[in-house]
C-alpha cells in the first residue's frame, strides 16, 4: 500500500476536503470531473522547464478537449495539435491562431482535409496517399497550405537500452522521395517535420535521445533535399506517473538536458514539444459519490457512481495490472456538518477494491487501495485525471448518464 502523499510526488492538484465539498455543490451531482486553471498554468510552467530550450509548446486537445481546459491553455501555450475537425472547431474558438495549429492523424478524410487547408492550419502528412489528398484537395480549393510531414519514428523503450516498438504512423523512410515530390508539386509548401516519439517516458535519457535523433533526422531531410523548414515537431513523451508503480518523471534530469547545443533550430526556426497528459493530467480531478460498501470474501469493496465509462484509463484494459492503482482520496458525505477527510483521527486505512456501477467485471476504478472507513454518500476524489478521461471512455456502454466536468 502506498503511503507517500500524492500531490506532493506527482504534483497533483488536491482539494482539500473543505474545497472538495464546495466543489461538490459547484458541481451539483456526481460523477463530476473539476479541473482547475490554476493547475494547469503549474503543469505548463512545469513542462517548459523540461522541454528543449526555447521550444514553442503545444498542447495535444486529444488529452483534454474541453472547452474550458482549452479556452485556459489558448493563453500559455504556444500552439495546439488537433486531431479532428471537432478539435479544430474547439481549437479556433478558443481564440488560437491558425498559424499556430497543427492538424495531426494517420489519415485524414478528404472533407477532414478540405476543413484544415480552408482553415489554413498546417497539416502533417503522413503517407504518399496522404499527400496526393492533399494535393488535390488544395487544388480544388484553390488556397495553399503548410505540410508538416510526419516520418515514421520507432518508439522508443520507455527504460534505455530496450527494443524499440514499431509504429503505423508517418512516412516510411521509403516512401519519402515520393511524399515531398508529391508536395513539392502541388500548392503546399512542405514547412516542417512531426516526429513523434511515443508517451509515458519518465526517463531523462530516453527522452532527450529521442528529441536529438528527431532534430539529427531533421538536419539530414533538410539538407537531403534542399528544404527550409519552419519548425519540427520533436514530440513530447513526458509522462503521467498516474498509478502508484509508474516511475516519478526525471524533471531535473529533463530541465539539465536542455543545456547541450542541438543539432537543428534557431534562426527563425523554431523546435516545437507537443504534450497532452503531462499538462491536463495533474489538473483534473473526479468527485464520484460511494452508492454501497460490503465485504465479499476477504475484499472490501467500495461501489462508486463513476466507472469506467467515464473513466476508462483506470480499468485493467488500460492501466494494466503491473502499473499499480490510481490515486484516490476520501472526504466526507456532503450532509455532514463541518467539512473533514471522511477518515478520523485513529481511523487506519483499510484495503479497498473501488468498483463502478456498470455490471462488468472490467468495472474497477482501483484495486487493494488504502482507503479510511466510507459509508454511502462519501465522496471519493481521483487525483490526477485530468487527461484522457470522458472522451477516452466507452461512455455509450449502459446508457448511462455522462460525468459532468467543470473548470474552476
Ligand atoms: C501525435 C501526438 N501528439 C501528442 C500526443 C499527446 O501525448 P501525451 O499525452 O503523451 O503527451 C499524442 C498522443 O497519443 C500523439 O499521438
Amino acid at each position: 500500500m502506498r503511503t507517500d502523499t500524492p500531490s506532493d510526488r506527482a504534483g497533483f492538484w488536491t482539494p482539500t476536503a473543505a474545497e472538495a465539498r464546495l466543489l461538490l455543490h459547484r458541481a451539483g451531482a456526481t460523477p463530476a470531473f473539476v479541473y482547475s486553471r490554476a493547475a494547469l498554468r503549474a503543469a505548463v510552467d512545469r513542462v517548459r522547464t523540461a522541454s528543449v530550450p526555447g521550444a514553442e509548446l503545444y498542447y495535444s486537445l486529444k488529452a483534454n478537449p474541453h472547452p474550458g481546459v482549452v479556452t485556459a491553455l489558448a493563453s500559455l501555450v504556444d500552439g495546439f495539435d488537433v486531431c479532428s475537425t471537432a478539435e479544430l472547431e474547439t481549437a479556433l474558438n478558443a481564440g488560437m491562431p491558425a498559424a499556430k495549429v497543427l492538424f495531426t492523424g494517420p489519415a485524414k478524410s478528404r472533407p477532414e482535409a478540405a476543413a484544415a487547408l480552408a482553415a489554413g492550419v498546417a497539416v502533417t502528412v503522413e503517407s504518399p496517399g496522404q499527400a496526393r489528398l492533399f494535393a488535390e484537395v488544395a487544388e480544388l480549393l484553390g488556397v495553399a497550405g503548410r505540410a508538416v510531414v510526419r516520418l515514421n519514428t520507432p518508439y522508443p523503450s520507455r527504460a534505455p537500452g530496450g527494443a524499440p516498438s514499431p509504429n503505423q504512423f508517418g512516412v516510411a523512410a521509403e516512401d519519402l522521395d515520393e511524399v515531398v515530390g508529391v508536395l513539392r508539386g502541388s500548392a503546399l509548401t512542405v514547412d516542417g517535420l512531426h516526429l513523434f516519439f511515443g508517451s509515458q517516458y519518465a526517463d531523462a535519457a530516453v527522452v532527450d535521445a529521442a528529441r536529438r535523433a528527431a532534430l539529427e533526422r531533421a538536419r539530414d531531410v533538410e539538407e537531403r533535399f534542399g528544404l527550409r523548414l519552419g519548425m519540427v515537431s520533436v514530440g513530447g513523451g513526458i509522462a503521467l506517473p498516474w498509478c502508484d508503480a509508474d516511475p516519478e518523471v526525471d524533471w531535473a534530469g529533463l530541465e539539465a538536458a536542455g543545456g547541450e547545443p542541438l543539432p537543428w533550430g534557431g534562426g527563425g526556426r523554431t523546435v516545437v514539444c507537443e504534450y497532452g497528459r503531462s499538462i491536463a493530467g495533474p489538473a483534473g480531478v473526479l468527485l464520484t459519490t460511494v452508492l454501497d460498501v460490503k465485504t465479499v470474501g476477504d475484499r472490501r469493496y467500495v461501489a462508486v457512481d463513476a466507472g469506467v465509462n467515464h473513466l476508462f484509463i483506470a480499468g485493467r484494459l488500460v492501466a494494466g495490472g503491473s502499473r499499480g492503482e490510481p490515486l484516490v482520496r476520501a472526504v466526507g458525505a456532503p450532509q455532514d456538518g463541518a467539512p473533514q477527510d471522511a477518515a478520523q483521527p485513529g481511523d487506519a486505512p483499510e484495503r479497498a477494491w473501488v468498483t463502478g456501477p456498470l455490471c462488468s467485471q472490467l468495472d474497477v476504478l482501483a484495486e487493494d487501495v488504502p482507503l479510511p472507513p466510507v459509508a454511502v454518500g462519501d465522496t471519493l476524489v481521483f487525483l490526477g485525471v485530468g487527461a484522457y478521461g470522458p472522451t477516452f471512455s466507452p461512455s455509450g456502454f449502459l446508457s448511462r448518464d455522462q460525468a459532468r466536468e467543470i473548470v474552476l
